[in-house]
This record gives C-alpha cells, structure tokens and sequence, in this order.
C-alpha cells in the first residue's frame, strides 16, 4: 500500500500532494496526522524548503528506522532554481531515494512573522524571490514515478 505524506507552512506542498493524490490515487495525508507508517510499503515525502532546510527532515529523523526500510520517492517545493542533492539536503539518508524538486511561491501578503521579514528583506534586493510557479504540469514526472512505486 502507498501514501503521499506532507508538511506544509503555507499550502503550496499540500496542492502537489493532492494533485499527485488525485492523478495517481494514492492518499495523501498531513504528517501532523501522524499517519501509521508501518502501514505502506512505498512513500512519497513532500516537504518546503525554507533556509536550505527540508522541512520535513526533523520528522524523517524520528522515524528513519521504520521509514529505510520502504521504498521512498521525495519531492520538494521551493523557489531556488537549484536544490542540490537528497546527499546534500538529508546527509544522514543511507539509501538511494528518487528525488522530485518542485517550483514554489513567495507571496508576501501570505507569509507571517520572521518569514515575511526575512522575504521582504531578499526582496528589495532579489525581485525573483517572490513569485507563484506552483502549476499541475510541473508533476507530470512525479506522477509517473509514484505510479511506478
Ligand atoms: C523565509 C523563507 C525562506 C525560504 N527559503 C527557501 C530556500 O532556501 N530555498 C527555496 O527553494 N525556497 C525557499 N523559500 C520558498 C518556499 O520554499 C516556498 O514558499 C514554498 O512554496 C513553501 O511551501 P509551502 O507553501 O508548502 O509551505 C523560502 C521562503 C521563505 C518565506
């Protein structure tokens, strides 16, 4: 059995994972639902990526010793052109997972607290920072990879 698990600050990731959900018809729920992992064979994580950080990497932690041993395909979203690697992102991974950089959003209006401070900041500076890619066609690979799972 498979299960698309997300996290979200702002919205972008659970559209992904619902628009994944409804292409591939796998489920898709919150990690704040705390879902039952020991339940599916094959995840597909969806996390942000906020300061280079993967935001679900805390939570993928906690649970690696039951999480190494399923088969797991990661996507990301943000709005860096360049994510680097899964090796980069999550040094402490001991196994080859398939990896799914996704185009985010920075709206300033949406962002609270210290993160419409820090994006209001990059932005006098970077006008490219604040931008909505977030768009269905972009998962089409994903889609196919998770069907594959
Ligand atoms: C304070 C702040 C820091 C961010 N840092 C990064 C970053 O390092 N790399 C990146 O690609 N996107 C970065 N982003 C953009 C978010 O990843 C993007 O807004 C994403 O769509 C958020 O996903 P969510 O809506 O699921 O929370 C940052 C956004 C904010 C507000």
């Amino acid at each position: 059995m498979k299960a698309i698990l997300y996290t979200t600050k702002y919205g972008a990731t659970r559209e992904y994972a619902e628009w994944l959900s409804a292409a591939a018809k796998i489920p898709s729920i919150d990690i704040k639902q705390d879902p039952d992992i020991a339940r599916y064979d094959g995840l597909i994580l969806g996390t942000p990526v906020f300061a280079d950080h993967f935001r679900i990497s805390k939570w993928m932690k906690t649970h690696w010793n039951t999480l190494k041993g399923k088969e797991i395909i990661i996507f990301s979203t943000g709005v860096k052109p360049n994510q680097g690697t899964i090796k980069e992102a999550l040094p402490w991974v001991d196994k080859e997972i398939s990896y799914h950089p996704l185009p985010g959003r920075v709206i300033l209006e949406e962002l609270r607290g210290i993160d419409w401070l820090i994006a209001r900041i990059i932005s006098i500076k970077d006008k490219s920072l604040v931008k909505d890619e977030v768009r269905q066609e972009h998962i089409k690979e994903l889609i196919k990879a998770a069907k594959k799972l």
